[in-house]
């Protein structure tokens, strides 16, 4: 089959990753007797650079013309850059918020999973690494803090910040069907994250978690405290299939699960709407700092492209031909800087790249 996907380098590591991930695309498409068609565009500080916004209309028309897009990473040294001189709206980070919202991309799935191999990169006790774990983290991608109104005033000299959270129950209902849709093809357990015994949206959102639930019998729902399951991530984190949030959670919840994985570098994700339409990314940012040393870790870009494969073009063989090179390449004790032990051999970004054409 022919697949039309739309490339977004991005800034800093992104066209790096990116370029590993149509090397083993292309390997794929060889092997298995399919077309790639790539066309990439520009966002984030790559596409301020040169046509002033962070992400243009004709972006998101050849975007939504694609299939899928296959996305790198965006933004750069908040500290340094001078896209951070520009007003919110205009920076890097509004390209991706808008493409979300533009192409409708409400259910984020980004996958926590401990590497048998990686184990040891694990920051947390042995006794508790050795029990594994394999996570999904959906975050509502959408609706709440990120996309309400927002302002800031100044009252009798005062100044004031106004940053709204609102969630309607159609909003929290699909992500939820999502969730239990995924749940049923894992474990069968889905965590539901919120702030009910102070938020209205988060009440509502317990609400329709539990209505949606019934159409489940078979999946387990339990309901956790944010603020619980920051702290249970660390302590247990084998207790977790899927867990299911709103947007600024997941946003934060989903950094602390990658980060106990000890290999962010390695973690996809994948962003759906309600057609098979998909954007898949890494879990991790830009690295400005390691940017055009072609020392990065392509795997977790890589890995989105598997989940491309799946999500988006049910190409599940195809899909698990790229995981099952990532897990041998791993075998065969190569590791990026970022992932690096003793005994391994390092290899570089391209290197990465292609160990894993190799493997396919
Ligand atoms: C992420 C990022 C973005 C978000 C930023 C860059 C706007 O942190 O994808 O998690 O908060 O959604
Ligand atoms: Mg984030």
């Amino acid at each position: 089959m022919e697949l039309k996907i739309t490339c977004i380098p991005g800034d800093g590591i992104g066209p790096e990753i990116i370029g590993e991930a149509k090397k083993v695309l292309d390997k794929v498409a060889v092997k298995y007797g399919h077309v790639m068609n790539y066309t990439d565009v520009l966002m984030g500080g790559a596409s301020i650079d040169v046509h002033g916004v962070p992400l243009t209309d004709e972006a998101i028309e050849t975007a939504k013309a694609a299939d899928a897009v296959l996305m790198g990473s965006i933004g750069g040294d908040t500290t340094k850059s001078p896209w951070y001189q520009l007003p919110p709206h205009l920076r890097p980070e509004a390209g991706l918020l808008k493409i979300r919202k533009a192409l409708n991309l409400f259910a984020n799935l980004r996958p926590a999973v401990l590497y048998e191999e990686l184990a040891g990169a694990c920051p947390l006790k042995e006794e508790i690494s050795a029990a594994g774990f394999d996570m999904m983290i959906m975050r509502e991608l959408t609706g709440g803090l990120y996309f309400g109104e927002r302002k800031t005033i100044e009252e009798n000299g005062v100044r004031k910040a106004i940053d709204t959270l609102t969630y309607d129950e159609n909003e929290i209902r699909r992500i939820a069907i999502k969730g239990f849709d995924i749940a049923m093809k894992r474990r069968k357990k889905v965590t539901s994250v919120d702030k009910a015994n102070v938020l209205d949206s988060s009440r509502l959102w317990r609400n329709v978690v539990i209505e949606v639930a019934k159409d489940y019998p078979e999946v387990t729902l339990e309901h956790m405290l944010v603020d619980n399951c920051a702290m249970q991530l660390v302590k247990d984190p084998a207790q977790f299939d899927v867990i299911l949030t709103e947007n600024m959670f997941g946003d934060i919840l989903s950094d602390e699960a990658s980060m106990v994985t000890g290999s962010i570098g390695m973690l996809a994700s994948a962003s759906l709407n309600d057609t098979k339409f998909g954007l898949y990314e890494p879990s991790h940012g830009s690295a400005p700092d390691i940017a055009g040393q072609n020392i990065a870790n392509p795997i977790a870009t890589i890995l989105s492209a598997a989940m491309m494969l799946r999500y988006t073009f049910d190409l599940d063989k195809e899909a698990e031909s790229i995981e099952n090179a990532v897990k041998q390449v791993l075998k065969d004790g190569y590791r990026t800087g970022d992932i690096m032990s003793e005994g391994c051999t390092k290899v570089s970004c391209s290197q990465m790249g292609d160990l894993l054409v190799e493997r396919i």
